[in-house]
Parts: structure tokens; sequence; C-alpha cells
């Protein structure tokens, strides 16, 4: 894949233009509107401070959370704005509005090297808009705060899979550039998807097993084992015959799995024992059971220490692995131990058997920074759990597509 990239555009010459800027500032925060994991910010700086560096006019957009087409204070970006300025150690104006009045009067106002943000591009319900009219109507809106010497460059990778108009259609109004972490993240992920070194290991947790179906039946065929673990594995568990009391299940998924489970079972690698809790409470009373022992009533908020050993044996062989969705309740300390043995594990393997790690996203690389583990064990922590996973699944981001034409 050959994409315009952002040294394109700097060799071209950035000093003066208005830049438009595509980034993914979606990120966690907690009741008191504080950013509880800066991952997507600190990863969208290099694009951004080579912009400046280059003398541009910076017109950076982002969405936080799903506001529903309306403008809502609980996802304004000002959190972002502000730990964007002391990031980059210049301040970030943060627009009123989207592409309204006070977006265009600031961006009219920037002076070379300067930096704004426009307020979340979701507040606009045309934003998410079905239809392209509608969509293109915003993104001509948006593609005039970058003037008429203007450019794009698109870099919030997580965004990428998303055909919304603010990611996709402003693309076709400017002159486009994949940024640096577009950039970086298509290129790992292009070679973990076309050409991955064996034994091939594919490590997936998370909630949700209609989330995951895709790529469980995409990576079957490629990957040698994958370990399934999380809120997911209960499903499978069900449809193996256990009873899972109160544990996650997807009910309506159990023949789904059973199909997953007869056609690949040779490939995939289950939990062999479970920590089970009295009550979704971090102060519940727990141990560790066999897969038929979760007392009744109970439920199970994380895999058991053998299930740990025995993924951690697999994955010791590996030569390429791909992790999403942690193995566990991990924001609860007690049952944050699954996923911290499976991290571990994959870091082990990296250094020690030099496989090449990927970490998909979300809350998988959220859990790597909460655990204080090691960032550097990893070859690469991507900022996309939706956009990564549909990038191994092999479907087209439509993000991505559009730069390349
Ligand atoms: C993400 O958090 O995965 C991305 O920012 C995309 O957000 P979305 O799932 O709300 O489109």
């Amino acid at each position: 894949m050959s994409l315009k990239t952002l040294q394109d555009l700097l060799d071209e010459g950035v000093d003066g233009r208005h830049v438009l800027v595509r980034s993914d500032f979606n990120v966690p925060l907690n009741d008191a509107g504080e950013i509880t994991d800066p991952g997507r910010i600190t990863a969208s700086l290099p694009t951004i401070q080579a912009l400046v560096d280059g003398g541009a006019k910076v017109i950076l957009s982002a969405h936080l959370g799903r506001p529903k087409g309306e403008a809502n204070p609980k996802y304004s970006l000002a959190p972002v704005a502000e730990a964007l300025s002391d990031a980059l150690g210049q301040w970030v104006a943060l627009a009123g509005d989207v592409t309204g009045e006070d977006a265009h009067e600031r961006a009219n106002g920037l002076t070379e090297g300067d930096v704004m943000l426009v307020e979340n591009v979701r507040f606009d319900p045309r934003e998410t808009a079905k239809d392209e009219a509608e969509r293109g109507a915003f993104a001509d809106e948006l593609a005039a705060l970058a003037a008429d010497d203007g450019a794009f460059v698109s870099d919030g990778f997580g965004v990428v899979h998303r055909e919304q108009a603010s990611v996709y259609d402003v693309a076709k109004r400017l002159p486009a550039y994949a940024g640096k972490l577009v950039e970086k993240e298509v290129t790992v992920l292009e070679k973990t998807a076309t050409d991955p070194e064996h034994p091939y290991v594919v490590v997936l947790g998370g909630s949700k097993v209609s989330d995951k179906l895709g790529v469980i039946e995409a990576l079957a065929g490629k990957a040698d084992k994958l370990i399934i673990g999380g809120g997911m594995c209960y499903t499978f568990l069900a449809a193996q015959g256990y009873n899972t009391q109160k544990s996650l299940l997807q009910e309506e998924m159990i023949d789904t799995c059973k199909d997953l489970l007869d056609r690949f079972g040779d490939k995939l690698v289950l939990p062999v024992d479970l920590l089970a809790a009295a009550e979704f409470s971090a102060d519940a009373e727990n141990r560790v059971v066999a897969l038929a022992g979760i007392p009744e009533g109970w439920l199970s908020p994380d895999i058991g220490p053998e299930s740990v050993r025995e993924f951690a044996e697999v994955l010791s062989t590996a030569k390429t692995i791909f992790w999403n969705g942690p193995m566990g309740v991990f924001e609860m300390a007690p049952f944050a131990k699954g996923t911290e043995g499976v991290a571990q594990a994959i870091i082990d393997a990296t250094a020690d058997n030099g496989a090449f790690s990927v970490v998909g996203g979300g809350d998988s690389a959220a859990s790597v920074r909460a655990l204080g583990l090691d960032e550097d064990g990893f070859s690469h922590i991507s900022t996309g759990g939706g956009a990564s996973l549909e990038f191994l699944e092999g479907k087209e981001l439509p993000g991505v597509a559009v730069l390349n034409q």
C-alpha cells in the first residue's frame, strides 16, 4: 500500500499553510472529567510537533465519546486542549464550536507554528451521518477551515475504520496525507496481517464474543493458536457445557461458539481454571476454582493461575503475537492477575524468543499502562482497538483507503 505521508507534505512545505489534522483524542475520563490514560494524546504529538516545526498553522479535529450529534459539555475536548498545551509546551486554544464562527475566527487568526483544536466533531450530527451528502456538507465546512492553500493530515488511527466526515469525506476535499501515527500503525499491522512469522499466537479477551467473531474466523486460518480469555471466554465455556453461574454470558452466541469449537478446536486455547468472586466488587470474597467449580450465584471476573501458566507456555514459543482484550476485570486489583500475567508472558516472549508483539489498542493498551508494565517490552502498542482488529480481519479501512486515492 502506498500512502502519501506527512513527510511528502513537509517536503512540499507547510510554512504559513493551514493544515487540518484529524487525531484520535478519544481518551478515558474519570467522573471528575480528568484524563485517566493519555496514551492517545502522547501518540499524536510527533505529527503535531513536526507541523509546528515546519511553521504550519495547525487545526486539530477529533471526537470524544459518543455525544450523538449534540453539543454536550460532558464530551467537550477542553481536558484534551489542556493536556495538549502541557505536552507541547505551547497554548492550544479550543474553539467554542466545530465549524462555526469561533472556529473560523480562530483559524484565520493563527500564525506560523500555532495550534488550535475545534470542539468535538460528533457535536454535529452530520459527522456520523449515513447519508454521504450530509457528511459531505460538514466535510466542506471542515475543509474550509484550512482555507485555500490547506492540507489534511489523517493521524487518528483509532478512528480510520469509521466512514465519517472528519476522517473520510474531508480527505477527498483537501490534499490528504497519512500522519506519522497512521503510517506507523499501518506499516506494523500490514506486516502482522500479511506476513507473520510462525508460530503466530493471537490472544483475545474483552467482553463480547460477537465483537470478535470476525477476527476469530479470519485469524483461525492464519494463526497457529488463538488464546481466549476475558469476558468472552465464558460463552465458550458455556458452549462446552460448564455452568458459568453469573459470569458474563452472551447466550445468543453459545451455538456460534460451539460451531467455532468444532471447526477450530485444535487452535483455540481456553482457560483451565478461573478466579471466582461472590459478587462484582473488589471487596468480594474470591477464590481459585476449577472450570466446573464456580459456586452457585458467584461469577468469574478473571482467569486462574494455572490458565496463566498454560497461556504463558503457548506464548513462550511464539514468533508473532497479537493481543486484543484484557483477561479479566483488571480495573479492580484483585482481578488483574490474569491480564498482568499474560501481558508479562508477552513481554517475556518478546525479549527471550524475539517475538514480534503487537498490543491492539483500547483496553489492552490502557491495561498495560494501568498495571505499570513496561510499554517498551512490546514491539508495538496500537492506539486503535476496533481499527486494529478490522485491519487484521482483512477489512478495508475507509480512512486509510481514501488516502490511497
Ligand atoms: C475508539 O475509541 O475505538 C475510537 O476512538 C473510535 O471510537 P468509536 O468506537 O466511538 O467510533
